[in-house]
This record gives C-alpha cells, structure tokens and sequence, in this order.
C-alpha cells in the first residue's frame, strides 16, 4: 500500500529521484513522473498497464513554462490557454525534442496542460521538470477522483498519494487542438463545448465512440465498470429486467426510485445540476460497481454544458 499525505516536499523529493507519485488535480488523480526521464515513464505505462501507443499528458505549473517543450503556441489556442488555465483544458502542441518520444507514443505534437489544484501547482513550482501523469486507474477502468480510488488499484505500484480531496471537477480535460487552421475538440472533458466556442467560434468535434490515428489511447471501451452497464430509457430498462429484481443497480440523473434499494442506486445530481453531476460521475460508478449486483442500468443526459463529456464517458463504460 502507498502512504497518503499531503507532504509537497517529500513528493518532490520522490519525483527527483524517478519514482511514481499520484498527484491530485480538479479533474482527475494522475500517476505522475518525470516526464524528461524515460525511465519513469516506462514505469508509468507499466503501473497501470496501459499501452506504449497511448500519449501522456504533461503538466506544468503556468504558460510560461510550456515553451520550454514546445515550439509555438497558434493564437487560438493561446487564447483557450488564457481563458481557462490552470484547469481541465488539454492542448495539443508541436514538441521539442527535450519531450522523449516515449511520452507522446511518437506522434510530433505533446498534450500539455496547467492543473487547477493548490496541491500540485505548488509541487510543479517547486519542480525543474514537468509531470508526465495519465489518470491514476489500472487502464481501461474507472478513472479516479479521490486519494483512496487511487489506493484501491494502484496503491502497491506508488511510493506515495498526494492527497489533496476529492476531485472537483470530476471529468478528465477537455483535450482540443488544431490542424490547418481549424480548432478542433479531440476528447470531451471538464470544459464545455460553448465555453470553447465562446472564445474560439465553432469548431470541430472529432468522433469520440471510436479510436481515432491522432488520438489511439481514446478506445471505445473505457472508464468501464467491472459490471455491465446498459444505457437507455431506465423506466423501458428497468421494466425490461424486472425478472431481476435486485439484481440491478441505477445510475440516474436526477431521480431516485422507492422501489430499489438506497444502496443500489445514485443519482448524479438531485437539482439536476451539470456541474455537481460530472464531479459524482465516476465515484458513482465505483460504488454501483461494488453493489452484489451484476447489472447498472443508466441514463444519458441532456446534450447541453457537460452534459456531452459525461454523455461520452457513460456510452464508452457501456461499451464493453
Ligand atoms: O484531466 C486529465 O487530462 C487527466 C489529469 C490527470 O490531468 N489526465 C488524463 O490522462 O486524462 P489520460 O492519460 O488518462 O488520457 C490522456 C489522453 C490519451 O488517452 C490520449 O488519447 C490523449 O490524451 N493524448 C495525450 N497526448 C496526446 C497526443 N500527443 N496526441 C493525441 N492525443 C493525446
Ligand atoms: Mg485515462
């Protein structure tokens, strides 16, 4: 098991010496290493057993830093870069040579973002390289918005948990990017599409239900839940697997139902609040996950602010 705490120090120290450290963000934990240091890195796609041709995100303290890694930022996304940094907005930017090619599964451009936490904005000051951190979840499961959920699956490949609470906002970033002189979105996340477009204009959604070439790490079956997940209309699925009775967990928007049991339903928001709902989205799948049930019966939300990005992270835990 990884020790917990909230030591900024003794996990810098660590990082300097090419362990593993699972770090906080406002979107999601993530495994984070020495992103100049093959060696780490290895190690991070090995810890959650994740693929060679998936890309890792680097993270920086502030702008200023980004152009040490990277060779130009387009007027577009600098703008995005203005508008929401630090927070959960990826860019997808020409590397230097100094980023191994390890790092960005040898694709040309490095995802690189400004995490919103107090926690680890002071441990990247304190940093003189950036952090390589996928989110900190065996691949394929889950993604983890507490120090525990990162306990849970990774604890034994960690020398230490920065705890810095729950996850506020609950989804991963918004990954977006250019290619000649289009914006284009190439994963949902924590940033809305409108909020985008507010300051670019319109742009490009990539298809998110299946694997692109740019982006090979977005499968379809992802963020997936042990259990079986069904989505649809919940009064058609519930009726359609009443046989089952109790052998079915929900996971709704709003609503809770009399005739189930507390303990194996969630709703994402009771005031049918997006933001609240996005940050309850994955815990909620995790606990439904444990229920002795062997069924989650889910609802999509209404396309709109976040909805799109929990829409995509619930079709692709159906997707298994
Ligand atoms: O919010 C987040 O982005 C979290 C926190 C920890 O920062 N990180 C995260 O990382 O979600 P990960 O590794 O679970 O997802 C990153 C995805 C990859 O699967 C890949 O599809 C895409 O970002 N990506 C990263 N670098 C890329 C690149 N150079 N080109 C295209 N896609 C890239
Ligand atoms: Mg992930």
């Amino acid at each position: 098991m990884a020790e917990i705490g909230k030591d900024i120090e003794k996990s810098a120290a660590l990082l300097a010496s090419g362990e593993l450290v699972a770090i906080p963000t406002e979107t999601v934990y993530g495994l984070a290493g020495n992103a100049l240091d093959e060696k780490a890195v290895v190690q991070i796609f090995k810890s959650k057993n994740r693929p060679r041709f998936d890309p890792l995100i680097v993270h920086v303290a502030g702008i200023d830093q980004v152009y040490n890694y990277v060779e130009s930022i387009p007027e577009e996304l600098k703008a995005l870069a203005e508008a929401f940094w630090p927070g959960p907005l990826t860019l997808l930017l020409t590397k230097k040579s100094i980023i191994p090619d390890l790092v960005t599964s040898g694709l040309g451009k490095v995802g690189v973002r400004v995490p919103n936490h107090a926690l680890t904005l002071s441990l990247l000051e304190r940093l003189d390289f950036p952090l390589a951190a996928p989110s900190a979840n065996p691949f394929g499961y889950i993604s983890p918005t507490s120090a525990s959920h990162v306990q849970d699956h990774l604890g034994d490949k960690l020398a230490y948990i920065l705890d810095g609470g729950h996850c506020e906002v609950g989804l991963e970033s918004t990954i977006v990017g250019m290619e000649e002189g289009q914006v284009i979105i190439y994963r949902l996340g924590g940033i809305s599409v409108s909020a985008i477009e507010e300051i670019v204009g319109k742009v490009l959604i990539l298809p998110q239900s299946s694997s692109n070439p740019q982006s090979p790490g977005m499968l379809k079956s992802h963020y997936a839940p042990r259990k079986r997940m069904i989505l649809g209309d919940l009064d058609e699925l519930m009726q359609q697997h009443q046989s089952e009775k109790g052998d079915f967990a929900i996971l709704s928007f709003k609503r809770s139902f009399s005739d189930v049991p507390a303990s194996n339903q969630v709703a994402l928001s009771s005031s049918g609040d997006f933001d609240e709902a996005a940050r309850n989205l994955f815990s909620a799948m995790r606990r439904l996950d444990e229920t002795d049930t062997s069924l989650i019966l889910a609802e999509e939300l209404p396309e709109i602010h976040l909805g799109k990005a929990i829409n995509d992270r619930l079709r692709r835990a159906a997707a298994k």
